[in-house]
């Protein structure tokens, strides 16, 4: 059974902010960040739900045109906005970016090279498109994030949204390496040059440099409100079978790797026991014992973690009152 409820959780935690959804592909990470960030504004608190998700979940979930829109309200509920951020707008202004970039500093190094099969490159990589999410995380963490007072993300499916932010870590280290870099290359240009004035104000307007300084910046504002166990809380999902429980544990596992504050587990999908004993086929009846082992394994491994249940509905959760219905039960909802 639960140690810590959602509402304890919060009460807790009166600076909480942010919060993070994960969970193994389909397991409810999209309903729980909703009904997180229903709760939150059902108490009058301004709120945004953000998705980076390349599917159009909170469209669909909402019936509300709201893909590549901006920052959307939610018709029908108070005080909640919606955001779904388009990737690949994202990554055209990066592309743009990176071709002005690179063109100004083959030619700062008289270095006579069409960059157009390079950027083709680098923008082909996934990892360039897991970078533009997590700018794009960053910026309405950062920037958006100023006018709402709960923030919550439903991430990318299984491990992306782990790697999103493990990768701030890495990406950490290497930006500052670069700027070190980039930093003694500019001094030597000064050095070696007989026109030290000119060159030493071109070094101090180098967009490269600017660039770098702001990622760096950008960076460590963000690691510091991931870090934060007051004002963060990364909520995973499970549902009781074998392989999201794992996925769970191994993300746990992870994020504390990072000392990013976990904010609890979520356990969906549970066939109450009325259900299971009305069914006339043994369909139902099965999978309640199924269950029962499962919720079993469930209480044994992350048992101090569960803070919210909710049980499977007849159908998928849509609109605004199917919402409300999820807050109701990650609130009070007890599988017996
Ligand atoms: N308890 C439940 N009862 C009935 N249907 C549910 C329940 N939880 C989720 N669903 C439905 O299952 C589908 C998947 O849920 P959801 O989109 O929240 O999962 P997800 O983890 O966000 O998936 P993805 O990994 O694809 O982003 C949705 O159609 C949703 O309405
Ligand atoms: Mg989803």
């Amino acid at each position: 059974m639960s140690k810590i409820t959602f509402t304890d959780f919060v009460e807790k935690h009166p600076k909480i902010k942010f919060f993070f959804t994960g969970g193994k592909g389909g397991v409810g990470k999209t309903i729980s960040a909703a009904a997180i960030a229903h709760y939150f504004a059902f108490t009058g608190k301004k709120t945004l739900i953000a998705s980076l998700n390349p599917v159009h979940s909170l469209s669909s979930l909402y019936g509300q045109d709201i893909w590549g829109k901006g920052t959307q309200k939610i018709d029908g509920v108070e005080n909640l906005w919606a955001v779904e951020v388009d990737i690949k707008d994202k990554i055209g202004t990066y592309r743009d970016q990176l071709t002005e970039r690179i063109t100004s500093f083959l030619k700062w190094a008289d270095i006579p090279v069409d960059p157009s099969s390079f950027i083709d490159i680098a923008v082909t990589n996934p990892a360039f498109e897991e970078s533009a999410q997590f700018d794009a995380m960053t910026d309405i963490m950062l920037e958006e994030g100023e006018d709402y007072e709960i923030i919550v993300f439903d991430c990318a499916a299984v491990a992306n949204a782990i790697r999103l932010l493990g990768l701030s870590k890495i990406y950490d280290l290497w930006l500052a390496r670069m700027i070190e870099s980039r930093k003694e290359a500019l001094s030597l240009r000064v050095k070696l040059s007989f026109r030290k004035q000119k060159v030493a104000e071109e070094v101090k307007s180098d967009p490269m440099m600017a660039d770098l300084l702001r990622q760096h910046t950008k960076m460590k504002k963000a690691k510091a409100i991931l870090n934060d166990v007051e004002k963060t809380a990364f909520v995973f999902v499970t549902i009781p079978l074998a392989l999201p429980i794992a996925v769970v544990r191994r993300f746990i596992t992870m994020v504390r790797a990072f000392d990013i504050p976990v904010g609890g587990v979520f356990v969906n999908r549970i066939i109450p026991r009325e259900a299971a004993e009305q069914d006339p086929t043994d369909y139902m009846k099965n999978s309640f014992e199924q269950q029962a082992r499962y919720m079993g394994m469930i209480d044994e491994q992350l048992g101090d973690l569960v803070s919210a249940y909710i049980p499977l509905y007849p159908t998928e959760v849509v609109g605004i009152e199917g919402v409300a219905q999820v807050v109701e039960d990650m609130l009070s909802f007890t599988p017996d």
